[in-house]
């Protein structure tokens, strides 16, 4: 029997396709998706008190504090929704943080390699309006600079240079890493190769949370 309301997180380096496959699972079923890396640059982008004390670590690939991010979550954690969180948690802390307000039903751990994440970030490019992620190497927008959705300009993030790319991994080995044996322990891991095409990464992850 098909449970309703899953609370799912998808776990991964930089660039292992969180968001893409977060868009593919949403068109799917109807959950509550909290992507930490996208409320944070929108509070950059608003100029707000969290969005100042969280820019200076984004521009070098650190993760913002815990303290910060864990607020931040909480306060959304309203919906009668299940939710999918992208790129939260992100180190133990936060693991243990949010296992104190709901129970998860699956970690997917996508996984790929650094190299492979310095190839995808450099060429990604994201909507200003509705965020969708397009890739000018594997998944170019019909016009340059286009969203074939809504029509927005498509921008390249400030995150997204060489350097900061391969400091977000090692950020990642370093911080997020113990998390794949941390929910391993508690039988909620599922792995699945991310260096596939994105609908064969999606059929692999489909089979893990149904
Ligand atoms: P965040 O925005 O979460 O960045 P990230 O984890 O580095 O992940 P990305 O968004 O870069 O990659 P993704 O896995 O979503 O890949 P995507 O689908 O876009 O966080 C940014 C920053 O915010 C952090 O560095 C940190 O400072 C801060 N932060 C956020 N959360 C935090 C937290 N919990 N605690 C503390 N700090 C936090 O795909 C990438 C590209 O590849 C796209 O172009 C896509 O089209 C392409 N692509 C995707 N899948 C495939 C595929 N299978 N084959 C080929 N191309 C593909
Ligand atoms: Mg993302």
């Amino acid at each position: 029997m098909v449970k309703e309301k899953l609370n799912i997180v998808l776990l991964g380096g930089p660039g292992a396709g969180k968001g893409t496959q977060a868009e593919k699972i949403l068109e799917e079923r109807s959950m509550e998706h909290l992507a930490t890396g996208d409320i944070l640059r929108d509070e950059v982008d608003r100029g707000t008190e969290l969005g100042k004390k969280a820019k200076s670590y984004m521009d070098k690939g650190d993760l913002v504090p815990d303290e910060l991010v864990v607020n931040m979550v909480k306060k959304r954690l309203e919906n009668e929704k299940g939710y999918l969180f992208d790129g939260f948690p992100r180190t133990t802390n936060q693991a243990k943080a949010l296992s104190e307000t709901i129970d998860l039903d699956h970690v997917v751990y996508i996984k790929i390699d650094k190299s492979e994440a310095v190839r995808r970030l450099s060429a990604r490019r994201v909507c200003s309006d509705c965020g969708k992620i397009y890739n000018s190497l594997f998944k170019p927008p019909n016009r340059k600079g286009i969203c074939d959705e809504c029509g927005g300009e498509l921008y390249q993030r400030d995150d997204d240079k060489a350097k900061v790319i391969r400091d977000r991994f090692e950020t990642f080995l370093d911080e997020t890493a113990p998390l794949i044996d941390y929910y391993e322990e508690k039988g909620l891991l599922v792995g699945v190769d991310g260096e596939q095409k994105p609908d064969e990464v999606y059929a692999e992850l489909q089979k893990a949370i149904c």
